[in-house]
C-alpha cells in the first residue's frame, strides 16, 4: 500500500483550495486501490510553528523530523513514511496562509544541516505544490511557497505545481462590499476555467499515484 498525505492550509471547507484537493485525491485514488490518501486540515489543528527548540540540532542525536510535541507531531511522522505529498492553500497577502507557512517551518528546520546547510529529508518522494487565488495569470501577486519552495525542491524533489486562479471567492457576490470586482467577469472565467482546474487537479492526482506505484 502506498501514502498521499495532502495538506489543507485553507480555513474554508468545500471551497475553492479544498475542492482542488478532493478533485486531486479522487483522481489518485482512481488509479487503484493499491493507493490510500490521507487529507490533514491544518485549521481543525492546535499546534505551533518552529519554537526554536534546536533539539533537532543536538550532537549525536540530531533528527530531521522535528522534536517538539503537538497535535503536529504525529502527522510530520506520517509524513516522513509517505509515499507523495501534496500541500494546498489559498494565497493571502501574495504568500500562502499563515497556518501553511508555521507548518512548513515545522516540517523544513529538522531537513536543514547547519553544519554544511544540506537539506535532508526522510525520504524523498514527489510533491504537487496548489494555490488558489483571486489573481490572473497576468496579473497576480502571489509569490506561492516562497523560499519553502527552495526547500522542498532540496530535500524531497523538483515540485509540480497546480495553480487556480481567479477563483469565486464567495458564492453570491451581491451581498459582500466587493465592487472592486466584476462578478460578470468572474463568472464568465469560471465557467471557462474552473471544470478545467478541477480536471488538472485530478489528472495530477493519477500522475502522482502512477508514478508511486512505479
Ligand atoms: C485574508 C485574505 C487575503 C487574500 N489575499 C489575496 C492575495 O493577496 N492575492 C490573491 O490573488 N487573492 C487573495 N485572496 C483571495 C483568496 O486567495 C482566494 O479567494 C482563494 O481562492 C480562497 O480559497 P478558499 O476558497 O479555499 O478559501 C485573499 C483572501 C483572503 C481571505
Amino acid at each position: 500500500m502506498k501514502k498521499i498525505i495532502i495538506i489543507d492550509g485553507g480555513p474554508r471547507r468545500g471551497m475553492n483550495t479544498a475542492q482542488m484537493l478532493q478533485h486531486f485525491a479522487e483522481g489518485a485514488q482512481s488509479v487503484s486501490d493499491d493507493v490510500e490518501v490521507k487529507t490533514v486540515r491544518l485549521y481543525d489543528m492546535d499546534f505551533k510553528g518552529c519554537m526554536s527548540c534546536m533539539v533537532c540540532k543536538i550532537k549525536g542525536k540530531a533528527s530531521n523530523i522535528c522534536k517538539f510535541k503537538d497535535a503536529l507531531t504525529p502527522v510530520l511522522e506520517e509524513i516522513a513514511q509517505a509515499d507523495g505529498l501534496v500541500l494546498g492553500s489559498p494565497i493571502y497577502f501574495g504568500d500562502v496562509t499563515g497556518k501553511m507557512r508555521i507548518f512548513l517551518e515545522r516540517l523544513a528546520f529538522p531537513w536543514l544541516s547547519y553544519n554544511d546547510y544540506s537539506m535532508t529529508a526522510p525520504k524523498p518522494m514527489p510533491v504537487v505544490l496548489m494555490e488558489t487565488m483571486n489573481g490572473t495569470p497576468d496579473r497576480n501577486n502571489s509569490q506561492g511557497y516562497g523560499s519553502m519552495e527552495y526547500c522542498i525542491a532540496r530535500a524531497l524533489g523538483e515540485p509540480e505545481h497546480l495553480i487556480a486562479y481567479n477563483t469565486y471567492q464567495v458564492k453570491d457576490y451581491s451581498r459582500f462590499e466587493l465592487a472592486g470586482f466584476s462578478e460578470e467577469a468572474k463568472r464568465q472565467y469560471r465557467d471557462a476555467h474552473w471544470q478545467e482546474d478541477l480536471q488538472k487537479a485530478f489528472d495530477a492526482g493519477r500522475r502522482m499515484a502512477e508514478k508511486i506505484l512505479g
